[in-house]
């Protein structure tokens, strides 16, 4: 042990107790403090709080960031084992969404995702998932050697959108291993989805517990559900086990910054921890860890009132939108099984009847009147409101889309085309020969494309958009899979994962 961390302990004591009441967010408070001492930064990182920090960078942003930018300082806090600020700001954040511990993420929650699924799987474990979960999924059934069990999710051609799990599905997937004699380590949920579209998580969480199994929900696109009546319940009240949330993605905090949040009993919450202390880096950005703070303190002074305005200018935006003609708007009436909810903040926008692609509406509408979405599908595009969405930004959308359905009408009037999209559910058969881990590590080769139909896939092939993973390392190669492929390519989509995202090469294993 070196005299920096002999000292250490006491100095961080010393911090603690130091510590004065104050109006701040603690870890607001702590950055502000630190950069208040003023002291000669022998220390990481070594821009030495921005003394040499680039000055393209700079001229730009300026030099807050890199003033408040250090290491973990006794005025700061431990990041693996938070004892000062850090400690508070997560209990304070715990309280606020409902959980027993939350953890602060400053790896998203790709690394939560990673964490939570880690800590309820070891090697030879069998995981219940949807096929359409976000790849952190498969990237954590690689590391701890668990199999998947997969749902195949509701999937609406018209929209190429998958829905929700729903609770029969876990209760049959739950039974079908339990006939085979085993048990599954956990139940791992997408709620909602990045289109909104809710799962009955109550439901679900009763059945997973009524058979002793944790319940995971990747609410990543749901930090928000807590703060209005009219937002769906989260999944925290709704008897899940362990949530991750990005912070980031409809709430306000730095991109990249997300919580874990942990509940009940069923879970190894000392697991948890160590699965995220091998997971996230040693040199937490402290900027990330104090914005989820300052987040959770704007949200704590105006928890049920927050969201009133931009809730109202949702439903002022789809009123209108209901009225531009060919321009149709996701609900859950596009799927027949009983989803009961659909974030109200998410607004995925159909343009089939204009016959338009998502991609060619987007460029359309990015070119004319800068309108940019948070994901373009093949027959859609999905729009994330938030508490920074302003009247001016829906102005413009809704005077987009008069535009697109104007100008497009007038220049098809003789024949409108229906856009038909993808013909193909992108998920409907899975051939796995060995499991992801095995596959990951397996000897690779590539092979012409051509070839490749019946060979074991070697890598994670997934379409962005819509993001749905078609091919999964250690899945057979089906035509019907490499046919949806080359639809997506073709108009215009990104093969996220592949080797060869043109596709002429595919990687295969080489067993
Ligand atoms: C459903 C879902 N889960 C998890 C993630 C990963 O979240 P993050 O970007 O915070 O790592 C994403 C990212 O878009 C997502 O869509």
């Amino acid at each position: 042990m070196g005299p920096r961390e002999q000292e250490g302990t006491t100095l961080f004591d010393q911090a603690k107790v130091k510590r004065k009441e104050t109006k701040l967010p603690p870890l607001v408070n702590a950055i502000t403090t630190s950069v208040k001492k003023n002291s000669a930064p022998f220390h990481f990182p070594g821009h030495k709080r921005g003394m040499a920090a680039p000055s393209s960078l700079v001229d730009v942003i300026g030099n807050g960031p890199f003033l408040h930018d250090a290491t973990e300082l006794p005025e700061l806090d431990r990041f693996a084992y938070p004892t000062g600020p850090l400690l508070d700001a997560q209990k304070m954040a715990a309280d606020l969404f409902g959980a027993s511990q939350t953890w602060f993420l400053v790896c998203g929650t790709t690394c939560g995702i990673l964490a939570a699924i880690m800590s309820i799987c070891s090697p030879g474990d069998t995981l219940i998932l949807a096929r359409n979960s976000h790849v952190s999924a498969t990237s954590a059934m690689v590391l701890c050697g668990a199999l998947p069990n997969y749902i195949l999710p509701e999937y609406n051609l018209q929209w190429g959108i998958a829905g929700g799990v729903t609770p029969s599905q876990v209760k049959m997937a739950i039974e079908e291993l339990e006939q085979e004699g085993k048990k599954a380590a956990g139940v791992f949920i997408t709620s909602p989805t990045y289109n909104g579209v809710c799962s009955n998580i109550s439901e679900i969480s009763q059945i997973c517990h009524s058979h002793g199994i944790p319940l995971i929900v990747d609410e990543a696109h749901g930090a928000h559900f807590k703060f209005h009546p009219d937002m769906p319940k989260t999944a925290l009240s709704q008897g899940a086990d362990i949530v991750i949330q990005s912070t980031h993605k409809v709430l306000c905090s730095f991109s990249q910054s997300s919580m874990l949040h942990l509940s009940g009993d069923l879970i190894d919450r000392d697991r948890v921890h160590k699965c995220l202390q091998s997971l996230q880096t040693t040199s937490p950005n402290w900027l990330l860890l104090a914005s989820l703070d300052a987040t959770r303190d704007e949200l704590s002074k105006n928890p049920n009132t927050l969201f009133n305005e931009v809730m109202e200018l949702v439903i002022q935006v789809k009123e209108l939108i209901n009225h531009i003609p060919r321009v149709s708007l996701l609900d859950l009436s596009c799927f027949s099984n009983n989803f009961s909810f659909m974030d109200p903040l998410r607004m995925t926008i159909g343009v089939q009847e204009l016959g338009l692609s998502g991609f060619e509406a987007y460029n359309i509408l990015s070119t004319s009147h800068g309108i940019e979405p948070e994901l373009i599908g093949t027959q859609s595009f999905t729009l994330a409101f938030s508490l920074g969405t302003t009247k001016e930004h829906t102005q413009r959308l809704v005077s987009g889309l008069k535009y697109l359905s104007i100008n497009f009408l007038q220049e098809e009037r003789e024949i409108i085309k229906i856009y038909h999209g993808i013909e193909r559910v992108p998920f409907g058969e899975v051939y796995m020969s060995c499991t992801p881990r095995e596959a990951f590590f397996a000897k690779k080769k590539k092979v012409n494309f051509e070839k490749s139909i019946g060979e074991v896939c070697g890598e994670f092939i997934c379409p962005f958009p819509p993001g749905i993973p078609v091919l999964i390392p250690g899945e057979i190669i089906t035509k019907r899979a490499m046919d949806y492929l080359i639809q997506v390519k073709d108009q215009g989509g990104f093969l996220k994962g592949a080797v060869d995202p043109l596709l002429s090469t595919v990687v295969v294993c080489d067993f």
